[in-house]
């Protein structure tokens, strides 16, 4: 079942690119989470351009979830970004906000380097925060049902979709 279709995504990627690039960030460091922001950074980068900012990009790999559909509640760096972030403007960018652990893991280890942090999700899933994090940018505000599509995955698969989809019987 569609939640959000790849044409309904495109249309709210071009206006959260708007709204980003009214607070005239100073040099912007995009910086997206793998694995489940790829395909949402991608898309929101270049709407980025048509909104008329040019960021700089970089990728952190972080993990939270094991291979189900629960959240295992531990969070670490896989791999970090390879640029300095003291004293830039980062916006992060992950694909959906559930309990918050995995943004706030990632927005304070980027704080205590010195960067000034701002979140960017596709979805966010309101009624399973544990966490007082709010994201400053949001695209759909999401049921609380597991979905898929568009980078978020469901042991691994189903993130080639090009919509937001629900799994049958989750
Ligand atoms: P949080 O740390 O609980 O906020 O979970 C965020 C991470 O869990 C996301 O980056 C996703 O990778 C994953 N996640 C949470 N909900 C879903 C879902 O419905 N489908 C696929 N992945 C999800
Ligand atoms: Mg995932």
């Amino acid at each position: 079942e569609i939640l959000f279709s790849a044409s309904a995504i495109a249309r709210r990627n071009l206006e959260l690119a708007k709204d980003i690039a009214a607070r005239d960030y100073n040099d912007l460091l995009v910086i997206s989470i793998l694995k489940g922001s790829f395909i949402f950074a991608a898309d929101l980068i270049r709407a980025m351009h048509d909104a008329g900012i040019s960021p700089e990009v970089e990728f952190i790999f972080i993990s939270s979830y094991g291979a189900g559909t629960e959240s295992s509640g531990r969070v670490a760096i896989n791999r970090d970004v390879t640029e300095g972030v003291a004293g830039r403007q980062v916006l992060l960018i992950d694909d959906i906000l559930e309990s918050g652990r995995t943004l706030a893991f990632a927005r304070d280890a980027l704080r205590a380097r010195g960067a000034e942090v701002r979140i960017c999700v596709l979805l966010d899933k309101p009624g399973k925060r544990k966490t007082a994090l709010e994201a400053d940018f949001t695209g759909f505000v999401c049921p609380d049902r597991f979905v898929v599509g568009y980078g978020l995955d469901y042991a691994h698969y189903y993130r080639e979709l090009p919509y937001i989809g629900l799994v049958e019987g989750r």
